[in-house]
């Protein structure tokens, strides 16, 4: 059996299936939900400065931050999608990396992961992933993402979901049990039907990351979760996590105005599903 890395695993899922992303995503209203994260970040001291989209895709979930950041830069691995997302967004450089390997992009005021991004990163990458996220915040930095929860395990990746847009036929076929497990690795297929030809597969490996690991993991990274909610479209918990304040050293925390981050807050009173 091969190595899975999270590298192998966006590769496996969108490389071929860049083209048709836009379209199988189609349904999703990226700009309500980023404007949602951008205010859940003002929570936290974001003030609309510089932003980074980390597993930018073809550059959807990138495009909201250009209207209300003063400057952002973009990072996906697949080399197809990172194409369609400079084709999207001119203005905004994409590098090309996965979240393990970022390197010193910069020291951004926010830095968003969203859909689906973390679910690809084997349990034996989280910790350099959270620690290259960590190293391109600034000191009084944001980080916002998302992580699916057991709920989309049981469901959408342990049933088939057919969905037509235009000439072309998806059939996702989720190959997991009803009965999934915390922290086991999911699998599922998509596959795109075009004219008479056989289709195009892309393959879906994903990982659950249970609450607490994904926190663990955080911690030693210098970040604290500061807030966490279940998203309400969706089964995925939102994590705003910010740097471990130094000592002696005050962060503003957006309109509360207090010292130091929070507890962790359960945003709205919305459980989260573990
Ligand atoms: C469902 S898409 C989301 C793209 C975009 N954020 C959006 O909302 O449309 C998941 C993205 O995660 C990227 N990805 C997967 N593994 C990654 C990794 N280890 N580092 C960075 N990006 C990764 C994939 O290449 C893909 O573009």
């Amino acid at each position: 059996m091969s190595l899975v890395t999270s590298c192998s695993t966006a590769t496996g899922a969108y490389a071929d299936f860049a083209c048709f992303y836009d379209r199988y995503v189609a349904h999703d209203h990226y700009a309500t939900w980023v404007f949602e994260l951008l205010d859940a970040a003002a929570r936290h001291g974001f003030a609309g400065g510089s932003a980074l989209d980390v597993g930018c895709g073809t550059g959807l979930s990138t495009a909201p931050l250009t209207e209300r950041c003063a400057a952002v830069a973009a990072c996906e691995p697949v080399e197809q999608m990172a194409r369609l997302a400079e084709r999207r967004l001119p203005g905004v450089r994409v590098h090309r990396a996965p979240v393990t390997e970022l390197g010193a992009l910069g020291a951004f005021d926010l830095v968003l992961m969203i859909n689906d991004v973390v679910n690809y990163v084997p349990g034996s990458e989280l910790d350099a992933a959270f620690a290259q996220l960590a190293a391109n915040l600034a000191p009084s930095g944001v980080l916002v993402f998302d992580a699916n929860t057991l709920a989309t395990y049981r469901g959408i990746f342990a049933r088939t979901d057919i969905r037509v847009a235009g000439d072309v036929l998806f059939v996702w076929r989720g190959r997991c049990r009803p009965s999934f497990g915390p922290g086991e690795r999911a699998e599922a297929t998509l596959d795109a039907f075009v004219g008479a030809g056989p289709p195009i597969r892309s393959r879906h490996v994903q990982f659950h990351h249970p609450p607490g690991r994904i926190e663990a993991a955080l911690r030693r990274a210098g970040l604290r979760v500061t807030e966490s909610y279940a998203d309400r479209s969706a089964p995925k918990h939102i994590y705003i996590a910010t740097p471990e304040p130094q000592k002696g050293v005050r962060r503003d925390q957006g309109q509360e105005g207090t010292e130091g981050p929070a507890d962790p807050v359960h945003h709205q009173g919305r459980l989260i599903a573990r």
